[in-house]
């Protein structure tokens, strides 16, 4: 059943001596540096009997399930390692950890499904990570972190992430070339390729994206670098928002891809850069309904609403009745659909607030009154809090009179 990768042989090769090879693989010892050739044989795991001092080892198309433990355990001197295709759902962490020579790692055409943080530790020199035709639904935001600043080439194509790491590949600086193509990417980080000077190549084909942040590597704002004349930026596929925020986008002059756009309805299946820049239009925000004035008794809970609409979707803040926004706490949750919670209620959470709603075309706000009817207070702090007026006047100097 299982392939006799246990028995050695010694082979007299006409490219070199070379002591031991695992069976049916070729072994080739090339100008003092030595392949191990084990592509398309069959194997069910990777040779226990590889020598330690191979520079390159091609396992591809095999049907290897898992790697770790001892498979490369001393590889210090391996420069290129090939698994792709085979069925490798599994790397045990620090797999790889004493590959320190290794440049080119190859993954492709396998069944992963997390990359975790340690799965990829050790490789300090690492300039290729192919990982394109997985299942990959998760990257650790750790996974890259030995090679940040060696890595160029990053292809995750064809895998089905809803997110990517943003936070370490704004930091790799050598990054040259990045595949996130056909995946479920909905979101770029605003900012995430400032400092990637030498990448030429961007290919975002296929995701969820509906916008794209504006991002002087784009625009053209920085001079272009003696890398990257010209960058190359796939985004067709991608269920395209053309309002206002893609106007940026639509200024560069291209015109070479098919990107088209999904939403506003009267824009949906037209050719991205067919569509003249006037017709990349915003809403400013409209509030349509909210809370007019809330009665509610000291210590119960207040939800004040605001609904808006626009486009983009507004974003509600709330503004205290002494000027200040409103964040979480432990006593209010301010919820982006424009709900305040305001879990028990104290005497001074009295006033006037104001809801502001905010999208990239402008604002719109709405005043909200609520007044805290005063519980009777046991005890005489605040003299007159005690009294059980609900009128508003009368409110207000008891609380005037309780700060005092
Ligand atoms: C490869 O050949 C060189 C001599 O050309 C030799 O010194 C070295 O030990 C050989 N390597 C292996 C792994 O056999
Ligand atoms: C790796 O190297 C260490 C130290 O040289 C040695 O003790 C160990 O047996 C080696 N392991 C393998 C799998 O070659
Ligand atoms: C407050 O927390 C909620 C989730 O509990 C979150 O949706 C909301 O954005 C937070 N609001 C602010 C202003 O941070
Ligand atoms: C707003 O979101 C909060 C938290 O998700 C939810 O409890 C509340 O019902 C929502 N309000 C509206 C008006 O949809």
């Amino acid at each position: 059943l299982f392939p006799p990768v246990c028995c050695l042989f010694l082979s007299r090769s006409t490219w070199g001596v070379v002591s031991a090879c695992p069976f049916h693989c070729v072994c080739r010892n090339l100008s003092e540096s030595l392949s191990t050739l084990c592509a398309d044989k069959g194997l069910l795991f990777v040779p226990p009997h590889v020598d330690r001092r191979t520079v390159e080892l091609r396992l591809a198309d095999n049907f290897i399930t898992e790697v770790g433990g001892n498979d490369f355990v001393n590889m210090t001197g391996l420069v290129d390692l090939t698994l792709s295709r085979n069925t490798i759902h599994l790397i045990r962490p620090m797999a790889f950890a004493d590959l320190e020579s290794l440049r080119s790692l190859h993954l492709d055409g396998n069944r992963l499904t997390i990359l975790g943080p340690r799965d990829l530790a050790g490789l300090v020199n690492l300039q290729h990570l192919i990982v394109n035709n997985n299942q990959l639904i998760k990257v650790s935001v750790q996974a890259f972190d030995d090679f940040l600043l060696t890595l160029e080439d990053l292809d995750l194509s064809y895998n089905n992430l809803r997110r990517v790491p943003w936070e370490s590949i704004q930091n790799m600086a050598s990054l040259h070339t990045l595949n996130l193509d056909h995946n479920l990417i909905d979101h770029i980080a605003e900012g995430v390729f400032g400092e990637l000077y030498k990448l030429a190549r961007l290919d975002m084909t296929s995701n969820r994206l509906r916008t794209l942040p504006p991002d002087p590597l784009f625009t053209g704002a920085i001079s272009p670098t003696p890398y990257n004349a010209v960058i190359s930026l796939n985004f067709g596929g991608n269920p395209l928002h053309c309002n206002c925020e893609l106007l940026w986008l639509r200024r560069l002059i291209r015109g070479d891809d098919m990107e088209t756009c999904a939403t506003p309805a009267h824009l949906a299946g037209r050719y991205f850069w067919s569509i003249p820049e006037e017709e990349f239009t915003c809403e400013p925000p409209l509030i349509t309904r909210h809370t007019h004035k809330l009665w509610v008794l000291e210590g119960q809970r207040a939800t004040l609403k605001c609904r808006a609409i626009g486009d983009p979707e507004p974003v509600v803040h709330w503004v205290s009745p002494d000027d200040r926004i409103i964040a979480n706490s432990s006593r209010t949750s301010s919820f982006s659909n424009g709900t305040l919670d305001i879990l028990v209620t104290v005497a001074r959470d009295d006033g006037a607030y104001t809801c502001i709603a905010i999208n990239a075309a402008g604002e719109a706000t709405a005043t909200v009154d609520l007044k805290i009817i005063p519980l009777p207070h046991r005890g005489g702090v605040g003299g007159n809090a005690g009294s059980n007026s609900v009128n508003t006047k009368n409110n207000r100097n008891c609380r005037m009179g309780g700060r005092g």
